[in-house]
């Protein structure tokens, strides 16, 4: 059954808050833990659909997976030769991550696999790990248009080689890099832009050497990798959501614990400043890998920006919030080079600008991004999420705006990402109810 919210204005946002664990940091945990010779515990596991979904998958190859506690993985390695094939196909569900880093993972395997994921994941192009694997000797069959389902058969070997993908893209490079921990040789990515760093750097926490050449990372096939507990950051994603909506919803003042700041993702915080956000960094420390800080965060007057267009891959999955910033502040912001935008879990672009013009936003929407005017006198709306959790979860913000109350329609997926989201909000003062709907 579909759930729909039904949001309108609540309260500013008070209090303290710490959101799950970082999505990208928990489907890698899995992986790698399972890659490992030994046992990894992996704590701050984020307990969204997306990262069970990984979990399932790996089970379904022969890994124990044990789960002591909520957030929790005691993860027994197989080491990288030992995976099994799976009798069920390996769904995805909706995890874009799961399954790029998984064709490039199981494209070095022994063994046939088949992907599969939901609607949206069926509609997301895999072209962009399909050829370049190709390339290194894989040999994947897709459904029409290099699309999911996507059948993964047997290879006795592939070759590293040198890439330079067209898109900066942290799964592409992830996947290149999984397949070359196999491969006769060195595999190398090049990036167009520096992107989310998260599995060389966990690999080279387990042992693995990770060669570096200027903007190319390598892995050279044949190596090892040894178990390590992992401790995951919260998400900057999911905190980015009580960023955006304690800056524009006046009379805010919040706290947003343990906020994990990776630099390839904070890309919304420095937009958010640029705009005239009065965000503070408390208690900044570094914890392993990873800088932390509670973020304190107080109502502003913004104003819009041109989003620098090196910044875009640095907030990709920020954009739908931006958006509610963006129709929040005075003037105009202007986003480009973010075409990416269109092929994530929905056509981001097309997704927000339709509802955000029925709540009253001035917008104009381009092929790479959207020129957003503030000063937006708010209405309610029925509005569609297109089963899209961070619009559905931006949407629940501009929705604090109306008098009346907007309808989000189609939300059940924000438990992909961040479950618990309706509770931390009602907690910190915003008005979201949720319905089960035909
Ligand atoms: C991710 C990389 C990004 C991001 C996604 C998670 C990852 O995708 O949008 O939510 O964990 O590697 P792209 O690699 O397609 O940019």
């Amino acid at each position: 059954m579909r759930l729909d919210w039904l949001a309108g204005r609540g309260q500013p946002l008070r209090g303290r808050i710490r959101v799950p664990g970082d999505k990208s940091v928990s489907h890698r945990a899995i992986m790698l833990g399972s890659l490992a010779e030994g046992v990894t515990r992996v704590r701050g596991f984020l307990e969204g659909e997306d990262t069970r979904a990984t979990a399932r998958c790996f089970a379904q190859m022969g890994v124990r997976i044990d789960a002591p506690s909520a957030g929790e993985r005691i993860v027994h390695g197989v080491g990288l030769h030992g995976l099994k094939a799976s009798s069920a196909p390996l769904d995805c569900g909706n995890a874009g991550t799961a399954m790029r880093l998984l064709v490039g993972l199981l494209s070095a395997q022994r063994f046939e696999s088949t992907l599969i994921g939901d609607e949206s994941l069926t509609r997301r192009p895999m072209a962009r790990v399909i050829d370049p694997l190709s390339e290194m000797g894989a040999q994947i069959e897709s459904a029409e248009g290099k699309r999911p389902p996507l059948r993964v058969l047997p290879v006795s070997k592939l070759h590293g080689r040198r890439f330079r993908p067209p898109v900066a893209s942290a799964q592409v490079k992830s996947a290149l890099l999984l397949a070359g921990l196999y491969a006769e040789g060195e595999t190398w990515v090049s990036e167009v832009h520096p992107t989310r760093d998260y599995t060389e750097s966990m690999l080279s926490a387990l042992g693995l050497e990770i060669l570096r050449d200027g903007d190319s990372v390598g892995v050279r096939g044949g190596g090892r990798l040894v178990a390590r507990d992992i401790d995951v950051p919260t998400d900057f994603s999911s905190a980015a959501f009580f960023l955006v909506a304690a800056s524009v919803i006046e009379g805010s003042d919040l706290i947003i614990e343990d906020v994990g700041l990776n630099p390839r993702r904070t890309g919304l915080l420095d937009t958010l400043l640029d705009m005239g956000a009065s965000i503070e960094r408390l208690n900044v420390r570094q914890v392993g890998a990873d800088e932390l800080a509670d973020l304190h965060v107080r109502a502003a007057t913004l104003h819009g920006i041109d989003v620098p267009l090196a910044r875009v891959p640095d907030m990709i999955d920020e954009f739908p919030a931006l958006f509610v910033a963006a129709a929040a502040a005075e003037g105009a912001t202007v986003v480009r080079g973010a075409a990416e935008l269109r092929v994530k879990e929905s056509d981001r672009i097309a997704v927000m600008a339709t509802a955000l013009k029925a709540m009253g936003v001035h917008l104009d929407e381009r092929p790479d991004g959207a020129v957003i005017q503030g000063g937006t006198r708010w209405q309610a709306a029925s509005v569609d999420s297109h089963g899209d959790h961070r619009c559905a979860m931006s949407l629940s913000i501009a929705a604090q705006f109306a008098d009346e109350v907007s309808t989000i329609r189609d939300c059940r997926n924000v438990d992909t990402s961040f479950p618990g989201y309706r509770d931390l909000v009602l907690g910190a003062g915003m008005n979201v109810q949720a319905v089960e709907a035909g």
